[in-house]
């Protein structure tokens, strides 16, 4: 609370005289959309507009205004986007979902020439982070510790020891991801899993780092967080670690990538050293978790991209908070009917 209240009274003193902007959230329907609309509602004169494919979205529940989109590979989508933020006086979009992630890295150009700034991360940091093994290859020039990677059937594979682990290279959600115990299991699972890489597997604590950039890369917060249980992909039991380790881990690899202005790091740590085993251009589905203990990302993102001074979130960020999670139902009377503006 006393963190909330303090990013609220650094707010007020910047914020400049002109009115509360009107933001639109994709995918509301989503985990992370739900999160970010939530994160959001902590500044009261926001507008928010909700936007997904499904006409029964949940975080239609905590939008202002809701609109139904076709799928991000459609040709009108960008069209209907735009169309959208300009009939509503939107100047802010928040993509969600990796299958929106590059339609608006490669359009936010042609979406701030009509006045709208996609809040999102460049086309390069989402081309790189959306192929594990090319990402590999990327961590192995930078010199970045990270689990030795192999392509099915490679000759090294001979000499790997188990446990190994097999996942697909343009996977996501922990879809697909499955530890190897021998040569047998190889042989299956090299052919189960499509587009699939195979990795040492790495024992550890696992982490999660939500970093915040400034607009030229400059970490403003980095924010660790230990995955104590994790369901279909998804952390369902978490905790905030103050680590500053971590957090210098996090600066490193943000600088090292280009990252701006937000992402996600995750990292196995295995005594001293840390691998870092993927990097999400995107909102966790942990970010209750991250907003809760002090780090607001989706309105401090807001501040950024309008411009204002950004209060320092470290100071404030509370550590060992432990999250526990559950379903929330939500109840609509007379639902039959979709909600949602076509
Ligand atoms: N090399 C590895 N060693 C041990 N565990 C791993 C390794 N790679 C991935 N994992 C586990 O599998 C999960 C999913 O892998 P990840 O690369 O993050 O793919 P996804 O895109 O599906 O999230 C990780 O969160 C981690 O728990
Ligand atoms: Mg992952």
């Amino acid at each position: 609370m006393a963190v909330r209240l303090n990013l609220l009274s650094l707010r007020r003193l910047h914020m400049p005289a002109s009115p509360p902007p009107s933001v639109l959230v994709m995918s509301a329907g989503s985990v992370p959309g739900f999160a970010v609309l939530q994160a959001l509602r902590a500044d009261g004169r926001l507008t928010l507009l909700a936007a997904d494919m499904n006409p029964r979205s949940v975080g239609f529940r905590l939008a202002h205004e809701n609109f139904v989109v076709p799928r991000a590979d459609a040709p009108e989508f960008v069209p209907r986007v735009l169309e959208i933020c300009r009939s509503r006086g939107a100047g802010y979009v928040f993509p969600i979902i990796d299958e929106e992630l590059p339609v608006f890295a490669e359009q936010a150009a042609f979406f701030k020439s009509h006045g709208v700034t996609v809040i999102g991360n460049t086309a390069e940091t989402v081309r790189i982070t959306k192929d594990k093994y090319a990402f590999f290859k990327r961590c192995q020039e930078l010199g970045l510790l990270t689990p030795r990677t192999y392509l099915p059937g490679a000759p090294e594979l001979e000499e790997a020891s188990f446990p190994l682990l097999i996942k697909p290279s343009r996977g996501r959600g922990s879809a697909n991801v499955y530890r190897i115990e021998n040569k047998k299991e190889l042989a299956f699972f090299s052919s189960y899993v499509p587009d699939a890489i195979i990795q040492d597997f790495v024992e550890g604590a696992e982490y999660t780092i939500d970093v915040l950039t400034d607009l030229k890369g400059e970490l403003i917060c980095a924010l660790p967080k230990v995955r104590i249980e994790v369901k279909a992909g998804m952390q369902v039991k978490g905790r905030t670690v103050g680590d500053p380790l971590l957090v210098e881990y996090a600066r490193k690899v943000s600088r090292l990538f280009d990252l701006t202005p937000r992402v996600n790091i995750q990292c196995i740590r295995r005594g001293e050293e840390i691998f870092l085993i993927e990097i999400n251009p995107k909102f966790p589905a942990s970010l209750p978790l991250t907003v809760k203990a002090g780090l607001n990302l989706p309105l401090l993102l807001l501040q950024l991209y309008q411009g204002q001074p950004i209060p320092d979130p470290s100071r404030g960020l509370v550590f060992d908070l432990l999250m526990l999670r559950t379903w929330q139902e939500f109840f609509v009377a007379d639902g039959r009917e979709p909600q949602g503006n076509a």
